[in-house]
């Protein structure tokens, strides 16, 4: 066969255009071993008979065990699983290390937590060019609702659908148009609504937002200097910020020392006024999360490469606990 002249890499970057989900094909060597590799060549054949393939590179370690295997399992990996994904693309470690596994049909492991599974037995094996086909009729499978992990470009991506079920698509006819089409209005107006049940509780406590946001940011750490405060809110409205401050400790629900430093902390009445508002958010955000299912995760992935991108100095006052 006469070899096309191709740049490898372009011809990669090429079929790197097409987005796959991404896969874990596992099985057992003879020798009991467990055997697993990231591939994301998989793709269905048939459905009666119910037929898969994947392909595997002939200079994988794990072509003798694949190629003597009666049996193995193909995963849907979801959209959390990336480093269960990087971790069976690395060679000549323990893949499996500190893994619960199910067992399948021929004592293939079968790994937990994934959006699909396919316990298949081999039907047929071709040669194609630098890997090796494997054909395998599917006889067990089973499902979760996650959202699945993508790959795209050589990179991991998040795959969404375009149209909420029973929603009206909204960008369809707006696009184009300045003001409901405009970025700033879709974030404007999303922050609006969706903190609309709040304000009736911020108003019941004769809270403003300015000042239910520094209230907020106050339970982070038991104390927060002037200088901490203004970096972690940095660039938001800078003498609002200081007006809200002296606007809570006004009313007794922050305090600050200044002896050379100026810091704040909140009181006892304003950490119970925060905690109750904090909770009533939380609450509005599951709400939101329900109706958006697995998009929300791509939503709050979106808005923190947006804050990444328009305000990357942010300082994190948040500290893991
Ligand atoms: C997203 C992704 C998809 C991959 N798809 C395949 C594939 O379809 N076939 C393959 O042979 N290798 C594929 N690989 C590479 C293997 O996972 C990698 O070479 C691994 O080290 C092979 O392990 P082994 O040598 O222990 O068998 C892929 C890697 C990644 C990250």
């Amino acid at each position: 066969m006469n070899a096309a002249v191709f740049d490898a890499g372009e011809f990669r970057k090429a079929l790197g255009a097409f987005a796959t989900g991404v896969t874990i094909i596992t099985t057992r060597a003879a020798d009991g071993t467990p055997v697993g590799l990231t591939a994301n060549s998989f793709n269905s054949v048939s459905l009666n008979p119910p037929l898969v393939l994947w392909s595997l590179a002939n200079s994988s370690a794990s072509l003798e065990v694949f190629r003597n295997a009666e049996h193995w399992a193909v995963h849907v990996l979801a959209t959390d699983q990336e480093d269960l994904s990087g971790r069976f693309a690395k060679r000549g470690i323990d893949k499996f290390a500190g893994l619960e596994c199910d067992t399948g049909a021929g004592g293939v492991p079968l790994l937990r937590g994934c959006t699909a599974r396919f316990e298949c037995r081999t039907a047929f094996q071709y040669e194609g060019g630098d890997h090796l086909i494997f054909v395998g009729e599917v006889q067990a499978f089973d499902r979760a609702e996650s959202a699945p992990l993508v790959f795209h470009g050589g990179r991991y991506a998040h795959a969404t659908h375009r149209d909420a079920p029973g929603l009206q698509p909204r960008t369809a006819h707006l696009a184009g148009s300045f003001s409901e089409d405009f970025l700033g209005y879709l974030l404007g107006r999303s922050h609006f609504r969706f903190f609309a049940p709040l304000r009736e509780a911020l108003d019941g406590e004769g809270l403003s937002d300015m000042e239910f946001y520094v209230l907020s940011t106050l339970t982070l750490k038991p104390e927060l200097t002037a200088q901490e405060l203004a970096d972690g809110m940095a660039g938001v409205l800078d003498d609002r910020r200081k007006a809200a401050l002296d606007s809570l400790v006004g009313r007794e629900m922050a305090s600050y020392r200044n002896d050379g430093v100026i810091a704040y902390e909140l009181t006892e009445h304003g950490r119970e006024v925060a905690l109750r508002l904090i909770s009533r958010a939380k609450a509005l955000e599951s709400q939101v999360i329900e109706r958006l299912g697995p998009d929300a995760a791509i939503l709050k992935s979106l808005l923190n490469r947006l804050l990444a991108e328009i305000d990357p100095s942010a300082a994190t006052l948040w500290q893991a606990p």
